[in-house]
């Protein structure tokens, strides 16, 4: 094996004369393409076209995966769109010389395989991915507000024909080893001991790849092609609106305009070029950046779980659990009769089969989770979770009989939603042991989970309780036990206006319609009814009574006559089998950018308020927490990102407006002074 002070990449020639061209990045954890990698790899064509080989293999030496993609840091230092076409064009050239080379190319893939990882593959004349449920091959670059550039918009809509790519490339949503040959993105999957084999083989044997279907043809047709892209555009229009997310329709712009055409290669590096320029593409890099700052944060400690312990088997300890199980931890589920488990069981059985296939993979985690009404898992666990009622005494009593029962280094944690951690620690004899793992609803689809910590919680315990979230595939944000936390502190606000607009006769439709222009994914009057209206009415009466302000009526109302939403089929819409049914004929009443306003500024209000009482440790991890706990427009960058957007004296205004038409909700909090000018 020869690696000539390399820092990236080692061939090897074997002794029927294949070139194996082993990535792995000496520096760290995981394969990118950067451009140290690309510049050694050109070396290595060079070699390659001297001295062709009998074929070539490509594989990676990283245990966990094959290549992560580009290197995203790099597209942040790009000046401009010279810069950038000039980035791109390099890629796209060596990805070309590699297709042309005068022998048969294969792609070894294990585990990760994204972006441009996918995008070499997709330059090679054959794929090979390893047969486990690790494989995961993806062109997510449409989450990072920008599009394949490395010619893979163009190879794969070749490949797997324009409705399978455009697919994976608008969705960026990753295929496993069983769906990449369904679709042809793959030529074989294989058990790993016979990866090797099987490539000497295809690079022997050179099976014919002629496979140009017909249908892709047609489907690709200058007349057909208008067609399929306006069914296209109508898709992504639901879910990222052209004003917010340009790069789908850029490329679906440029399938329509140049599909097998030798432009559209050309036409992709410009397009790239300039949408990574752009603000939207900049801001969801950023927030790239900030969800792996919080998976780091779960390197801080050693910790992991094995066997999980969760008291309270309600919709929050039943899920928790599942969740746990599904994650490939034991877990024992405590409640104080089995019925009251019955109704979790029967939810984790239902997650379980629409996750896990084969369905050996779901009956293992069923095996996993056990009711323990007895709670015979409190000495075994390496961490316990609370998930009972939200009640003060009931907590104390229930960490106080647990803290002589449990190992001394099991860890204790509170789901609480609004009681401080201190108030519950104050019973235990080492009250810096508790700390807050607060999940969100529906466990299974929210990402964030809150850490919550008092002055008396123990760094350490910290540190354990995010590897832990990270273990579980969560991503943890470490917040200080204050009424609310950080999210619900800073959403409520934003909800209440809302109800407040209701209340005065604005309609519910015109009040989520606004919000959704701004960019939220799903309006405030709708997510209070998917939320449940008695529980935004316990959180809200909670905040106000520490932080002042006022329940709108409207909410009491709604509570006391039963209307509690989506679960009780009334809320402030009505619901038929779960589905919402909005009133067609309501016309606005104000204008929707004053609706925006009032919405946005009470929620950037209270952003503003719990960055200055230290609530969170910075304005990253604030903008990163109201993204992933409650899906806040992610062009934006995050609510701190978009205020430095805005101009103080422009706010200042808009504050003394509406607190003089609105009452004193509007008051403007002395950070923004801090954060503006
Ligand atoms: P829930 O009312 O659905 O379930 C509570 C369960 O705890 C019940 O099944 C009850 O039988 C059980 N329980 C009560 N005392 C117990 C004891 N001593 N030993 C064993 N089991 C006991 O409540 P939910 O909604 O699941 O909330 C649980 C906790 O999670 C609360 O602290 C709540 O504030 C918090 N939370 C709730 C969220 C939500 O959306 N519902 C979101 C985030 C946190």
């Amino acid at each position: 094996m020869s690696d000539n002070g390399s820092q990236f990449w080692t061939k090897e020639i074997d002794t029927q004369e294949i070139a194996w061209l082993h990535l792995d990045n000496k520096t760290g954890s995981v394969n990118t393409l950067s451009s140290k990698a690309l510049k050694e790899f050109e070396q290595l064509l060079h070699e390659l076209e001297q001295d062709t080989p009998k074929g070539v293999v490509i594989l990676s030496d990283k245990p966990g995966g094959f290549i992560a993609g580009a290197d995203v840091s790099e597209f942040t230092q790009l000046e401009n769109e010279d810069e950038a076409i000039e980035y791109i064009l390099f890629a796209q050239s060596l990805f070309d010389r590699l297709e042309t080379l005068d022998c048969p190319t294969v792609a070894l893939i294990h585990g990760f395989c994204m972006g441009g990882g996918t995008e070499l593959a997709l330059a090679c004349r054959y794929r090979i991915a390893k047969d486990d449920s690790n494989t995961r091959i993806a062109l997510p670059e449409i989450k990072l507000g920008i599009h394949p550039g490395y010619g893979g918009s163009v190879r794969s809509t070749k490949l797997l024909g324009p409705l399978a790519a455009m697919d994976m490339m608008l969705t960026g949503r990753a295929l496993n080893a069983r769906q990449a040959i369904k679709t042809g993105l793959v030529d074989h999957i294989v058990p790993e001991r016979h990866m090797k084999n099987a490539a000497q083989q295809i690079v022997l044997e050179k099976p014919d790849t002629s496979r140009s279907k017909l249908s892709h043809k047609l489907l690709s047709h200058r007349l057909i092609r208008p067609i399929i892209a306006k069914q296209l555009r109508k898709r992504v229009m639901r879910k990222a609106p052209a004003a917010h997310y340009p790069a789908p329709y850029a490329l679906i712009d440029l399938w329509e305009k140049y599909a097998n055409s030798e432009y559209m290669m050309k036409n992709e590096a410009k397009s790239v070029a300039k949408l990574i320029g752009s603000t939207t593409a900049q801001n969801l890099i950023r927030v790239f950046f900030l969800q792996t700052a919080m998976k780091e944060k779960g390197k801080l400690s050693e910790f992991k779980a094995r066997h999980v312990h969760v008291i309270g088997a309600g919709i929050m300890g039943g899920d928790i659990a599942a969740w746990c199980a599904y994650k490939g931890l034991t877990v024992t589920l405590q409640d104080q009769t089995p019925e009251r488990i019955a109704p979790a069981i029967k939810r984790a059985a239902r997650l379980f089969s629409k996750k896990l296939k084969p369905s050996r993979l779901a009956r293992a985690a069923m095996d996993r989770l056990i009711p323990d009404t007895e709670g015979n898992g409190i000495e075994k666990a390496d961490i316990i979770i609370e998930a009972i009622y939200e009640d003060l005494e009931a907590k104390q009593q229930l960490f106080k009989s647990l803290e002589n029962r449990v190992r001394p280094d099991t860890l204790l944690c509170t789901n609480t939603s609004s009681i401080p951690l201190e108030e519950i620690s104050s019973v235990l004899d080492k009250p810096e042991r508790l700390t807050g793992l607060h999940f969100f609803n529906p466990v299974d689809r929210m990402q964030l989970i809150e850490i919550v910590h008092s002055g008396n919680t123990d760094d350490k315990y910290i540190n354990d309780t995010s590897s832990f979230a990270v273990q579980i595939g969560k991503l943890p944000l470490k917040v200080k036990s204050s009424p609310g936390f950080l999210v619900n502190r800073v959403l409520m606000p934003y909800l209440l206006e809302a109800a407040f607009m209701v209340q005065e006769g604005i309609p519910a439709t015109a009040i989520d319609h606004a919000a959704l222009d701004f960019g939220i994914p799903m309006g405030p009057i709708e997510l209070a009814d998917k939320v449940g209206l008695d529980i935004c009415l316990s959180v809200a009466e909670i905040l106000c009574k520490h932080l002042g302000g006022n329940v709108p009526d409207i909410l009491n109302d709604r509570v006391t006559s039963g209307n509690l939403g989506v679960k009780t089929e009334r809320g402030f819409y009505e619901y038929h089998k779960g589905k919402v049914v909005k009133p067609s004929n309501d016309k606005p009443t104000i204008a929707m950018h004053l609706i925006q306003d009032r919405l946005i500024l009470r929620l950037l209000n209270e952003a503003v308020a719990c960055l200055r009482e230290g609530v969170v440790e910075s304005e990253e991890m604030l903008d990163a927490g109201i993204i992933f706990g409650t899906g806040f427009a992610p062009f934006t960058g995050g609510p701190l990102q978009y205020l430095h957007t805005l101009k103080l004296d422009i706010q200042e205004k808009r504050f003394n407006e509406f607190n003089e038409k609105y009452g004193g909700r509007f008051q403007m909090d002395k950070g923004w002074e801090n954060l503006l000018c």
